[in-house]
């Protein structure tokens, strides 16, 4: 007998019904792999389960017996654990107090802390996490967040847990640690529904893959009998052309250069320049500098030494402000911690923080406001019912696509992007790549930090490698392989392991 069964769910928002009649189950000791596009209905069924949002229509069973969730609370007294997407950590309560918010060791009344610390410290040692259960949430690394939110999912015993993209921000080791746990709790009878756009780590872990598309179960395989293309034809319903649609665009004088930059112990003595026309890929291991170098041109950071020029000229930044005065955008790595406001809506999102272009003699001009909105939202074919709609309410990819918006209102002449399609599905990937090659076209430049290598291979002309926060060199695109990639990202690694 199946574990969990749903039949018939359906699911509208607004009006606009986003689940037709959904199918879908479990079965007891698997790992179940749900995959789709952005927007495809995904996070929203298993909300579903998780007693957040209220099907329409259709049942839930459990062992056969049919079931009501109407709430969070219920959905966690009949075993089901959910890891939600976008991480929602209490930032100023420590690890533990997060692990076991609601359901805190107590007391004579009052909050065992001792217990809880000591709880906590078992808990995240059985699972192989280093991270000190004192500390606040706030003071640690995404890849941290989502490890203590996949532990206090784990600490719940549940018979399923839901991993909503689990490893969107982690580092591979996380990853094998998190593989690991999914295996032990198999072994147990445990169901696990995971959701991943990474078609490896699907194929690599999962017994049985469901597609959803636009809202529907397109179908259910098992994971040996189902091949990649297969999958992505399924998830986009028609083939796709080109994966990284990079069109060829003729370079042309130098915008940017960067002479001996350098701030101890982030980044030392980087060389480089950039042309019009051109997408600098940089890439690197994680902690390699990569986003510190960025964060010091755009002007979050000061370099110790080393000259920044824009088209010849020396600048020197005192803060992102000037950074977007002298027309640079950076679309960093953390829609949420940095890009969006997310209770806010798309329109909002897009115009809040560059208000003060729409502002003329001390009146908001909303008209202009809204055309320039609607005239973003249509050049990025961004997916909304309306402008109103909060952020939280879209898909990942869509939510990319509006810090896009949220920058491209300042017409810059160089994006850094970092880590652009972090989450982000096949097709909406396609949309932004070809958003990118639209944009350099024009005469524009792009800096394109990222760690996924078919991404930087597909779409830079240059890539520069860094490694353990130095330069150590450079390829054209004629010269780009897997190989000669990892030889220079491990290049100062060597030396500093001996050390
Ligand atoms: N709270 C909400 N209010 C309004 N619309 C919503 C809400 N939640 C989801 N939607 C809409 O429902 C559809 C399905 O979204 P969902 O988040 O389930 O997609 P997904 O498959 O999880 O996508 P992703 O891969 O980007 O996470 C989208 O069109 C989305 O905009
Ligand atoms: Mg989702």
């Amino acid at each position: 007998m199946n574990l969990l069964n749903l039949a018939n769910i359906k699911k509208s928002f607004y009006g606009v019904e986003v689940l037709h009649s959904v199918d879908f189950s479990l079965k007891a000791g698997t790992v179940h792999a749900l995959m789709g596009e952005n927007g495809a209905g995904k996070s929203t069924l298993m909300k579903i389960i998780a007693g957040v949002h209220k099907p329409d229509g259709g049942t839930i069973s459990i062992d056969g017996k049919q079931v009501e969730i109407n709430s969070p609370s219920e959905a966690r007294s009949l075993g089901i654990a959910m890891i939600h997407q976008e991480l929602t950590p209490v930032n100023e309560m420590t690890v533990a107090e997060n692990v076991f918010l609601g359901r805190e060791p107590v007391r004579m009344g009052l909050i065992d802390y001792k217990q809880l610390y000591k709880q906590t410290s078992e808990l995240l040692e059985k699972l192989n996490i280093s991270i000190d259960p004192k500390v606040k949430m706030k003071n640690l690394r995404v890849a941290d967040q989502q490890m203590i939110e996949i532990a206090k999912a784990i600490s719940q015993n549940a018979r399923i847990v839901i991993m909503d993209e689990p490893t969107s921000s982690i580092t591979d080791r996380e990853v094998e640690i998190l593989f690991k746990l999914i295996a032990d709790l198999k072994s147990k009878g445990t169901a696990i529904i995971y959701i991943s756009h990474k078609i490896d780590e699907i194929l690599r872990i999962s017994d049985e893959i469901s597609i959803l598309r636009d809202g529907s179960n397109v179908g259910t395989w098992k994971a040996g009998e189902i091949d990649i293309d297969t999958i992505i034809r399924n998830m986009v319903g028609r083939d796709l052309t080109a994966q990284f649609p990079k069109v060829k665009v003729p370079i042309g004088e130098k915008i940017l250069e960067v002479k001996n930059l350098t701030l101890k112990g982030q980044y030392e003595d980087i060389s480089f320049d950039l042309h019009k026309g051109e997408i600098l890929g940089f890439v690197g291991l994680v902690g390699s500098g990569r986003t510190e170098l960025m964060n010091s041109i755009f002007g979050l950071t000061h370099p110790e030494s080393g000259q920044i020029l824009l088209e010849g000229k020396e600048v020197k930044f005192k803060g992102p402000k000037d950074a977007i005065k002298s027309k640079l955008a950076y679309v960093t790595e953390d829609r949420k911690q940095e890009g969006l406001v997310l209770p806010m809506s798309v329109h909002h999102n897009v115009t809040l923080s560059f208000l003060k272009n729409f502002i003329r003699h001390g009146i908001i001009q909303s008209r202009k406001e809204a055309s320039i909105v609607k005239e973003q939202v249509k050049a990025l074919n961004i997916k909304v019912a309306n402008v109103s709609q909060t952020i939280n309410s879209l898909s990942g990819g869509n939510q990319q696509k509006v810090v896009l918006a949220k920058w491209m209102i300042t017409a810059p002449k160089i994006i850094i992007f970092d880590e652009p399609t972090r989450g982000i599905d096949v097709g909406a990937k396609v949309e932004i790549y070809r958003i990118m090659c639209e944009y350099v076209a024009q005469g524009n430049a792009i800096i394109l930090v990222s760690s996924e290598m078919p991404e930087a291979m597909g779409m830079s002309d240059r890539i520069i490698v860094l490694s353990n926060h130095k330069y150590s060199g450079e390829l054209k695109r004629e010269e780009f392989s897997e190989e000669a990639i990892a030889q220079l990202q491990f290049k100062h690694m060597v030396k500093s392991l001996k050390n």
